[in-house]
C-alpha cells in the first residue's frame, strides 16, 4: 500500500520536522495569541467547519487548470490560472498556519512537514512565473518547472489529508456520537445529589459528562472537548460558558454552541431532569 511508504517516509523526517515544528510552534502562537478573534476566524469558527480544507480546493483547481492549459498551448490562461493558484496558496498558507498553533505531537511533525513540502512548491510555482513574466522565447523551463511543482504539491496534498483521515486532526471528536433522544440515569458516583457549582464528572450511559449546578439549574455538556478531545471538567465556567483548558475553545453551557475558537463545532449538550421514578437524575442529549 502506498500511504503506508508515504507515512513512513513523513515519519522519517522527525530529526528535523520535530525542532522545526517546535519552532513554528512558538512564533506563531506569540503571532496568533494577540489576535484570537482573526485566528478564530482564520479556523473556521464562525463557518462550523475548517477554513483551511475549503481554500485548499482553490490553488489544485487552478494549478491542474494552468497545467493543461500549458500543455494545450494556451499561455494566457496558464498563466492567470498560474497567478490565482499562487494566491490561494498564500491564503491556504495563512489558514493552515492559524490551525497548526493547536496541534502536537505527531500531529504537529507531521504538518511540519505538510507545510515545508507546501512551501517548496509555492516556491518552485513563483520562480515559474517570474520567468514566464520575462516572456522567454521558449517556454520550456518554466512549464517543466510547473510541471515539478505540481507533483510536489499532490505530495504535500496527501500529507495533508492524511493528518484528517489518519490520525484525526481537526476531526469533530463527537463525529461518531449518537444524537439520542432516550432519557438515561445520571451515575451519580456514590455521591448524595449533583454538587452545587462544577463542572462535576458525571456519567450517564458510556457517556461523560461536565455537569454544572445553579440551586436546581443543571446544565452539562460531554466532558470530551469537540476541538481535540480536552478535559471540560477541568475547565472554568463563566457567564453560562465552559472555557477547555487546553486550547481555551469556549460552548455556551445551555445549547453547546461554540462561542470561541479554535473549536470549529458545537459541544454536545444535555437535558438533565429529576428521574421520572423520584430516584436521582436523569439526563438526554439536547437536540443540535
Ligand atoms: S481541546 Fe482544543 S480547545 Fe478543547
Amino acid at each position: 500500500m502506498i500511504g503506508r511508504y508515504v507515512t513512513r517516509a513523513v515519519d522519517a523526517q522527525g530529526r528535523w520536522s520535530k525542532p522545526l515544528g517546535e519552532f513554528y510552534h512558538r512564533w506563531l502562537s506569540a503571532l496568533f495569541r494577540p489576535i484570537r478573534p482573526v485566528k478564530d476566524f482564520l479556523n473556521g469558527t464562525w463557518l462550523g467547519h475548517p477554513v483551511h480544507v475549503v481554500i485548499t480546493d482553490v490553488p489544485i483547481g487552478a494549478l491542474t487548470v494552468s497545467i493543461i492549459a500549458d500543455l494545450i498551448g494556451q499561455p494566457l490562461v496558464a498563466d492567470v490560472s498560474l497567478v490565482i493558484g499562487i494566491l490561494a496558496m498564500v491564503a491556504s498558507a495563512v489558514t493552515g498556519f492559524a490551525d497548526y498553533t493547536d496541534v502536537d505531537g505527531t500531529a504537529r511533525t507531521r504538518a511540519t512537514v505538510h507545510s515545508v513540502v507546501m512551501t517548496t512548491a509555492l516556491v518552485l510555482y513563483v520562480v515559474s512565473l517570474v520567468i514566464r513574466n520575462g516572456n522567454p522565447p521558449d517556454r520550456l523551463v518554466p512549464i517543466a518547472l510547473s510541471l515539478v511543482a505540481y507533483l510536489v504539491l499532490s505530495v504535500g496534498a496527501a500529507i495533508g489529508g492524511d493528518l484528517v483521515y489518519l490520525i484525526g486532526t481537526h476531526v469533530n471528536r463527537h463525529a461518531w456520537r449518537g444524537a439520542g433522544v432516550k432519557w438515561v440515569p445520571l451515575d451519580l458516583g456514590g455521591l448524595p445529589d449533583i454538587p452545587q457549582g462544577g463542572p462535576t464528572k458525571l456519567k450517564a450511559g458510556i457517556n461523560e459528562l461536565a455537569v454544572i449546578r445553579d440551586g436546581d439549574r443543571i446544565l452539562a455538556v460531554h466532558a470530551q472537548c469537540a476541538h481535540a478531545g480536552g478535559p471540560l471538567v477541568e475547565g472554568s465556567v463563566v457567564d453560562g460558558v465552559i472555557e477547555c483548558p487546553w486550547h481555551g475553545s469556549r460552548f455556551a453551557l445551555a445549547d453547546g454552541h461554540v462561542r470561541r475558537g479554535p473549536a470549529m463545532y458545537d459541544q454536545p449538550a444535555y437535558e438533565v431532569r429529576r428521574a421520572e421514578s423520584g430516584d436521582g437524575w436523569e439526563t438526554r442529549r439536547r437536540p443540535a
